[in-house]
């Protein structure tokens, strides 16, 4: 955790933004798996560590604006629960180490919302994600579980946004580490990587990696030669002769931060050379990103300018035809780049991803609905303190090819007889993490092998 001044300080933030009423912040419970007592990896809720820092379940902050009153309610052990998992410090010791002195038990809760409720105090709470915590709300304040996130308060939503899309120093140390478990992971990989290994030992050896740095994942690892599904968590296949392993792997560190990187391996060592153009192109368009990187540009703007060099750079191998701005202007380009370029990092990979990326990437203005860029999650203008994933691709998608061709899509832009040759080509990405800063931005974490030289010296 950090000073319990820090949590202090967020919270006072809050307090000030709201000016009245109660906010309501469950942290997250156990989460069973296959029976109760069999759970799933325990992770806390972002928001909750971020402004009461407590990394346990069980446990619900309320901070009462009016009173300026920070407390956390939760049951403390019974003799039943040291028996099978251990003595913890109670919960007013551990509050402590968030600058709370206020607790009470989970009936005494109840009872406080309970008064609250009856005397029409305004309560905010955040957009909710878990089963749990929705039937929560259904006790507390009688809402229906299905319509939890219609009265989630929007004046609070936007004040944890404008909180913790900045950065801080401490936030930042917190960040690196877990970049620099990142980056270990995928030299393992790159090491590693060879025809008759699986998909799932790569796999395998970057969770190692992540638990041995007394963290976790911070989102189920991609490891596949087909590049081309953008969220592939199959592990199921080998590597052979020929093909390119795409890895994203991120680890989260103690504090739950997250790296978030992505790699294109050759599984021979050496890339052939339809591999180098089209991989080229993806790092020219990841360097032209880079670059642009600084405060007050949109990054709406970066990710058409990566579209853009993507769409120039496949017109020079052949794959594109027609006026380039044009082809961007109209979506063409999303037939090889059919995402966004990158997205707010921090606590969550995508970070506070469940309050809404209209508020996290877009500062409350509408997104996109045009295929390709209304998949981009991030698109305002550029502080500094914000941290930002990079992550360009040029993807081959055998199910899209056929389906635009068939639809004559783009007829002017695309050339579908050279596409028809690469169907089986899959996908290429590299993905690095940046804080923006006041005049520019910087990498974070150590550097990542990624150019075509630098990839393959790592392989020897
Ligand atoms: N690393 C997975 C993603 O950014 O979607
Ligand atoms: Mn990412």
């Amino acid at each position: 955790m950090f000073k319990p001044e820090t949590y202090i300080k967020r919270r006072k933030q809050l307090k000030n933004d709201l000016k009245s009423g109660i906010i309501l912040m469950p942290g997250n419970e156990e989460s069973p798996m296959n029976y109760a007592d069999n759970t799933y990896h325990f992770r806390q809720d972002s928001s909750f560590l971020y402004f009461f820092g407590l990394d346990h379940p069980g446990l619900t902050g309320l901070i009462d604006v009016d009173n300026d009153t920070d407390y956390i309610f939760g049951n403390d052990l019974t003799i039943d629960d040291i028996v099978w998992m251990g003595t913890k410090p109670s919960i007013k010791e551990r509050s402590l180490a968030a600058g709370i002195n206020n607790t009470g038990t989970i009936s005494q809760l109840d009872e406080f919302l309970k008064k609250a409720k009856n005397s029409g105090r305004k309560i905010h709470f955040l957009p909710q994600y878990r089963a749990l915590n929705n039937i929560k709300f259904f006790n507390w304040l009688n809402i229906n579980p299905n319509d939890v996130n219609k009265f989630a308060s929007v004046e609070l939503i936007k004040s944890v946004v404008n909180q913790r899309n900045i950065k801080t120093d401490e936030e930042i140390i917190q960040i690196e580490e877990a970049v620099n478990t990142t980056v270990d992971m995928h030299l393992a990989a790159m090491r590693m990587a060879r025809p008759g290994i699986s998909e799932a030992d790569i796999a395998a050896t970057v969770h190692q990696i992540a638990i041995a740095n007394a963290g976790e994942l911070s989102f189920p690892t991609i490891a596949s030669i087909h590049g081309e599904t953008l969220h592939n968590h199959s592990h199921k296949n080998i590597l052979k002769k020929g093909d390119m392993l795409l890895l994203d792997a991120g680890a989260e560190n103690r504090m739950h931060y997250a790296g978030d990187m992505s790699s294109t391996i050759p599984v021979d060592k050496k890339f052939t050379n339809r591999q180098k153009e089209i991989y080229s192109v993806t790092l020219n368009a990841h360097m032209a990103a880079v670059n642009a990187l600084k405060p007050g540009i949109k990054f709406k703007d970066i990710h058409l300018l990566a579209c853009k060099t993507i769409a120039q750079g496949m017109k020079d191998l052949g794959f594109m035809k027609g006026d380039i701005n044009e082809a961007v202007a109209q979506g063409a380009h999303a037939m090889f780049f059919p995402c966004g370029l990158g997205h707010m990092m921090g606590l969550d990979v995508h970070d506070m991803e469940n309050l809404g990326e209209v508020y996290v990437g877009y500062d409350g203005k509408p997104k996109s609905t045009q295929f390709g860029i209304k998949s981009l999650r991030l698109a305002r203008e550029l502080e500094p303190g914000f941290v930002l994933t990079i992550e360009p691709g040029i993807y081959f998608i055998p199910e899209l090819i056929d389906k635009w061709r068939t639809e004559k899509k783009f007829m002017e832009f695309l050339n579908y007889d050279k596409l028809k040759e690469y169907k089986n080509f899959g996908g290429i990405r590299n993905e690095e993490d940046y804080l923006i800063t006041k005049d520019g931005a910087r990498l974070l974490g150590k550097p990542l092998p990624k150019t075509i030289e630098d990839v393959e010296n790592e392989r020897k």
